[in-house]
């Protein structure tokens, strides 16, 4: 069945167990492992990644089915009001039922608690999964190559997108020649809401 997104059951924080420590790190490794990105080799590196989302005043969060975690996603400091989602993973079974989605839209709700302004995010390009890896990026030809962004396969860019975030720029070479780092971004509130984000600042 579809998640919706809508019961808070579904929701933990990684830092109230062990258990959850340890699903988070075994879910990271393998998920990108899987996808041939071996930013996390092994349970160590990917139980310090952990860690270090779950450090004040980071934010860390999992979705759960039961005592098993399907996936989970961090917020830290980046800028005063906006802050760097770092990582979002869903575990492979489990991805494209509506998890990717649900956790974004928790971890936003809780953003907007905080008062944040807005999210950012970067997404890698390693594989050669967008447009943007084929050629190389100057300034002629940056804003163009943004612009006319192609999915070469199943990049994640896409669904940052449906979820209501847009691109505001790239690195270009970020992880080697022709593999950049994209960036995103998602406004939380609307303009002219200030007066609400500051309501809801002081209330938390
Ligand atoms: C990217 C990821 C978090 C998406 O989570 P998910 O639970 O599979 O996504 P959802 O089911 O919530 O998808 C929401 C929408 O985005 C679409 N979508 C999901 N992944 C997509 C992709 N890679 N490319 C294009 N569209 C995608 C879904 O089809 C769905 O579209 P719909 O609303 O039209 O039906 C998940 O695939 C994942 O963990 N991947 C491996 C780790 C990773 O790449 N993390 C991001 C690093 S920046």
């Amino acid at each position: 069945m579809r998640n919706t997104g809508k019961d808070s059951s579904r929701f933990c924080r990684i830092s109230e167990s062990e258990e959850w420590i340890d699903q988070a790190a075994h879910i990271l490794t393998r998920t990108f492992t899987e996808q041939g990105n071996h930013t996390w080799p092994d349970i160590e590196s990917a139980r310090r990644e952990v860690l270090e989302c779950m450090e004040e005043p980071n934010l860390c969060i999992g979705y759960r089915q039961g005592d098993a975690l399907l996936g989970w996603t961090g917020l830290r400091p980046m800028y005063e009001e906006t802050w760097e989602m770092h990582p979002l993973v869903v575990d492979t079974w489990h991805q494209k039922k509506g998890i990717g989605r649900s956790l974004l839209e928790e971890i936003e709700r809780i953003g907007r608690e905080k008062g944040l302004r807005g999210i950012a995010l970067g997404t890698d390009d390693e594989q050669f999964g967008t447009s943007l890896s084929l050629v190389s990026i100057d300034r002629s030809n940056i804003w163009d190559e943004l612009k006319g962004i192609r999915n070469l396969g199943s990049h994640p860019y896409e669904f940052y997108e449906k979820c209501g975030y847009m691109i505001v720029g790239m690195i270009p070479d970020a992880n080697g020649r022709h593999k950049p780092d994209i960036w995103m971004w998602k406004r939380l509130y609307l303009e002219g809401d200030s007066r609400a984000r500051l309501r809801k600042r002081t209330e938390v």
